[in-house]
């Protein structure tokens, strides 16, 4: 993350006696990215990290893909996907590449187990639905139009407080963050970023659970899961310090940029990862010269695969499309406005829409759940 942050107890200096009340020492543990060159972490555990009672693995986590066919416009209905089972049982991937996935889930209980990603950063934006996610760097509720961003390595939880969440995930092989073009070259946010550090929302509370037993950990990593048994809880932490740790944005904290004529689509990023961007649409006041034209222009998106998730609000560029789906917008061919659309947005002064979109440079392909929810029809509504 951006700032450094620290939580609990730790010792003044780094990599020095940090003893317990009973004169032991607590176990440090350095967690950082690109072998030490990236950002990092320490942190003081009561318990050897490293002390595993079973592993076993437990199969393959590679989505397939399918033949992507002739080059179109797709469109897919997730409302109505499965729901059931913890957050990381319940998540389907509709698409991916070798850069990124990206997915549904909708879980209805709470995971009894602990989950590490070794392998890719996840986002879990939330839809629908409220909860509580824990890590061994404290714990965060969450709520609708939170981006929940998850380091490699985190071991985590996720606690629902509703009935039902409705989740859009996204998992990147390569780290994501802010863009570059939005911080100083000290990392601070600038002032014509949309959001500043303030928006940000690292864990606030610390869980220490001082308790021996079996506790079991699913690790994802070379696209495989393997489970541990632990032989202490894996939230052993009594403090920790660094720039590495999961942390919160809500989508409704971003401040859209506007202005006499529509603004290129980069005003809406929100994220940045490796050949991938996140783009946050969020209500706003449309375009204010005196002869705008509030729909967007049709644009051919050369080198990147378009993806929107539909969460809220009415889309008046897009016929057809309903709240829940998810549009691909493949490189190869333009898109823009269905017909009739741009005239009927002529005299409009704002919008409610609320939607995620990720821009993929490299082509994505789809899984069987996703034709299962294919709105064929799509490609057609261009025609008048
Ligand atoms: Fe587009």
């Amino acid at each position: 993350m951006p700032f450094y942050t620290r939580l609990g107890e730790v010792p003044h200096k780094r990599h020095t006696q940090f003893r317990k009340a009973d004169g032991s020492l607590y176990a440090e543990e350095v967690m950082g990215l690109e072998g030490f060159h990236g950002i990092q972490s320490l942190l003081y555990h009561h318990f050897l990290p490293p002390a595993v009672l079973r592993s076993e693995l437990l199969g393959p986590a590679k989505p397939t893909y399918v033949d992507f066919g002739a080059i179109r416009h797709r469109a897919l209905q997730t409302v109505d996907m499965p729901a059931g089972g913890d957050a990381v049982a319940a998540r389907r991937v509709l698409l991916g590449n070798n850069d990124v996935t990206l997915g549904i889930s909708r879980p209805t209980s709470s995971m009894t187990y602990f989950y590490r990603n070794a392998q890719a950063y996840e986002v879990w934006f939330v839809h629908e639905g409220k909860g509580t996610f824990r890590s061994q760097f404290g714990k965060m509720p969450f709520e609708a139009g939170d981006y929940i961003v998850i380091p490699y390595g985190t071991t985590w939880q996720l606690l629902l407080h509703s009935a039902e969440c409705r989740f859009f995930v996204i998992e990147s092989n390569s780290q994501i963050a802010p863009p570059k073009r939005y911080r100083n070259e000290y990392g601070q946010l600038l002032e014509n970023s949309p959001y500043s550090e303030r928006d940000l929302r690292p864990p606030q509370e610390l869980e220490t659970i001082v308790e021996q037993g079996e506790f079991e950990v699913r690790i994802k990593v070379r696209d495989s899961i393997t489970r541990h048994i632990l032989s202490h809880h894996p939230f052993d932490v009594v403090g920790w310090d660094g720039y590495l740790y999961p942390w919160i944005f809500n989508i409704r904290d971003f401040e859209p940029i506007t202005g006499r004529v529509p603004q290129p689509p980069p005003v809406h990023q929100t994220f940045e990862g490796m050949n991938f961007v996140v783009c946050s649409f969020v209500p706003r006041l449309f375009d204010y010269h005196p002869l705008s034209i509030p729909a967007p222009y049709n644009h051919s998106n050369v080198n990147s695969d378009e993806v929107i998730y539909y969460c809220d609000g009415n889309f008046m560029s897009r016929k057809g499309i309903d709240r829940y789906d998810i549009t691909l917008h493949p490189f190869g061919l333009p898109h823009g406005p269905q017909p009739g659309m741009t005239e009927a947005s002529i005299g409009a002064t704002k919008t409610e829409e609320l939607a995620v979109m990720v821009d993929t440079f490299h082509p994505l392909h789809l899984t069987t759940d996703a034709l299962e929810i294919e709105k064929t029809e799509y490609q057609a509504s261009w025609l008048a």
